[in-house]
């Protein structure tokens, strides 16, 4: 699909008031729910930040008593011992962050494992009809940059919440029993520290959410730049340049926006720094006002501006746990927005059961109407047909009469707006769709090969299938002598660094893949029409053993293919003009006596 012309400035106009409140929508209790299966990591989590905050406690009374006793009445045994235990303190409670830090990053991959896996799994039920509106490369950024970009912030996130908020309660608890009055004064560093982080994070969202549109046109580019079809495409029409020049500016502006966010970054960062700087000097001048000279002691001053000094890392590192969460609202609503997408095509709530080794392959189409979403003509309408187990029936029209559109809809590519579509009288929407696949097979005029040996590519058709059935529907399907020929065998690669198929093998592999699956009803859509005429007689006689005792539907371009057909149709703009057999309509003189001529 075109991008359109509006997605390739979009690094230039500014996020629109609807993508805001899109991104704010996204509930903090959806996300909360992702965490709920992990609730007892969490908890162990939290008894561990308890625990090792508890234990840090014990550190600035420890420093408080080597200034105050220790140090000046020169008790070496006391010094010792109070050393020691300083140094007791720091090591269990690092071993005790390495614990925490190894169950958050469980937590947080195991989170990121189940939506990855929900986004893919939801995505491969949607219809055809969502890949077709969606742009190439735009699904793959998706779950590559948005869950990848999510992975680190919720990995990091969990692991910085523990860890900090482990020093930052022990911190503060400590500072509070050295002197509360000190530590209301500390507090004035607050309310300019949130202000700042809120500001810095509602900017790192509006960048996050342009950054991630922007990645994704960036695929969109590679896509359509990149693969076989794109560069064939570039190449030929001489594209190159521009292409180029669309990817540069895209990464140009890519580079603006890390820029942008780093520099919000770093400029709270700094201003930050300079505000907790200036507290011991207040908290100094504090203890040595009028009023307060001499309530405290030499030991409480240097062990409280110590702790305060060790608070601006932790403290820093939550208040940007919410920045990266905030701005990371930004790809959940993108991953959201996946996840809610409804599925068109899907499987019934109360399925009717039909063995698909015992179906027999009685094909109907009652009045059976359908048209493109968006589009206001129908591309199929009023279209009945009856297909007795076991017969063929032809569809012959021009190219844009509707034919593949009624391959689809046997299929459930797509489900008719008006109609239905029975097999052996259970209406296709009535079944499973495992069952549904299992009895209608479908080889059309494009094969696609997955980039694996030939063996598992007709494996994937059926993955329990033994060599021998591989081979002999290869056999069958007269392209064993081929394989074997290869100086790999069936172990061959396919694809673009490994053996390239031709037309013809490829769609003699189809067959093969098809025969496999054994379904009861086939479709041939234009299988043959892009072979020569040579090659194609060597498919026709595959699909002649591929035909034998199933319903078949073949949509042909070539009459020659389907004058022995026990009933053909002959289509035109969405409707059924002419139908009977071979000679009966060659009788009539009518439409399918023109195309025959
Ligand atoms: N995905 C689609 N979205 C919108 N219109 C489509 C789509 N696919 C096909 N059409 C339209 O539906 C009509 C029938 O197309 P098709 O069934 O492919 O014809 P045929 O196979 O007979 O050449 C054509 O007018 C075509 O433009
Ligand atoms: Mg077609």
């Amino acid at each position: 699909m075109e991008p359109t012309p509006k997605g390739r400035d979009r690094g230039h106009r500014t996020v629109s008031a609807e993508e805001k409140t899109q991104a704010r929508q996204v509930s903090l209790r959806r996300i909360g729910r992702l965490f709920t299966p992990h609730r007892p990591a969490l908890a162990a989590v939290t008894a561990i930040i308890v625990i090792s905050s508890i234990i840090a406690m014990a550190t600035p009374f420890l420093l408080r008593a080597v200034i105050d006793r220790a140090l000046p009445q020169g008790d070496v045994t006391l010094l010792v011992w109070l050393v020691l235990g300083m140094v007791a303190v720091a090591a269990v409670t690092s071993a005790l962050g390495v614990v925490q830090t190894w169950i958050s990053t469980q937590v947080g991959q195991r989170v990121m494992h189940r939506l990855r896996t929900d986004v893919f799994s939801h995505l491969q039920r949607q219809s055809l009809g969502f890949f077709t509106r969606t742009r190439t490369g735009e699904v793959q950024s998706r779950i590559t940059n948005d869950i990848g970009g999510m992975q680190s912030v919720v990995t990091s996130t969990a692991t910085a919440v523990a860890a900090n908020l482990t020093t930052v309660v022990a911190t503060t608890v400590a500072m509070v029993a050295l002197s509360w009055q000190l530590s209301l004064v500390s507090l004035v560093v607050l309310p300019p520290a949130i202000w700042l982080t809120r500001r810095v994070a509602r900017m790192r969202r509006e960048i996050t959410a342009q950054r991630q549109r922007e990645l994704a046109d960036l695929n969109v580019t590679v896509e359509e730049g990149l693969s076989i079809s794109g560069v064939q495409l570039a190449k030929t029409l001489g594209t190159g340049p521009a292409l180029i020049d669309r990817f540069t500016a895209s990464s140009a502006r890519l580079v603006d926006l890390e820029l942008r966010s780093e520099l919000a970054g770093r400029w709270r960062m700094a201003s930050m720094s300079i505000i907790f700087a200036a507290v011991p000097a207040v908290i100094y001048l504090a203890a040595g006002l009028p009023g307060t000279a001499g309530t405290l002691s030499i030991g409480t001053l240097v062990a409280f501006t110590a702790l305060q000094g060790g608070l601006f890392r932790p403290l820093m590192g939550l208040l940007n746990v919410g920045v990266s969460l905030t701005a990371s609202l930004a790809l959940f609503a993108r991953i959201f927005e996946y996840l809610d997408l409804p599925v068109d095509v899907a499987d019934p709530t109360e399925p009717v059961r039909l063995d698909p080794t015992r179906v027999r392959g009685h094909l109907r189409l009652e009045d059976v109407t359908f048209g493109y979403p968006g589009s206001d003509t129908a591309a199929l309408a009023g279209i009945t047909l009856d297909v007795p187990a076991g017969t063929s029936l032809a569809l012959v029209g021009e190219t844009g009469s509707g034919k593949s559109t009624l391959a689809g809809l046997i299929s459930r590519l797509h489900d008719p707006s008006a109609g239905r579509i029975t097999v052996d009288g259970v209406d296709l929407r009535d079944l499973r769709l495992a069952d549904l696949a299992a009895i209608v097979g479908v080889v059309s005029q494009e094969t696609y090969l997955l980039h694996t040996t030939v063996r598992e590519n007709l494996r994937y058709a059926r993955p329990e299938a033994t060599d021998t059935e591989i081979e002999d529907a290869a056999r069958a399907a007269q392209i064993h002598d081929l394989i074997a020929g290869l100086p790999d065998g069936y172990d061959t690669v396919v694809g673009s660094r490994g053996h390239r198929f031709s037309g013809g093998e490829k769609q003699r592999l189809a067959i093969a893949r098809t025969l496999l699956r054994d379904p009861r009803i086939l479709v041939l859509d234009e299988a043959t029409s892009a072979l020569d005429t040579e090659t194609e007689r060597a498919v026709q006689r595959a699909f002649d053993v591929l035909a034998q005792g199933r319903t078949t539907i073949t949509i042909a371009h070539r009459l020659s293919t389907v004058r022995d057909a026990d009933q053909i149709a002959v289509l035109d703009h969405g409707r059924i003009v002419e139908a009977g057999t071979h000679a009966s309509l060659l009788n009539r003189n009518g439409r399918y006596a023109t195309l025959a001529a």
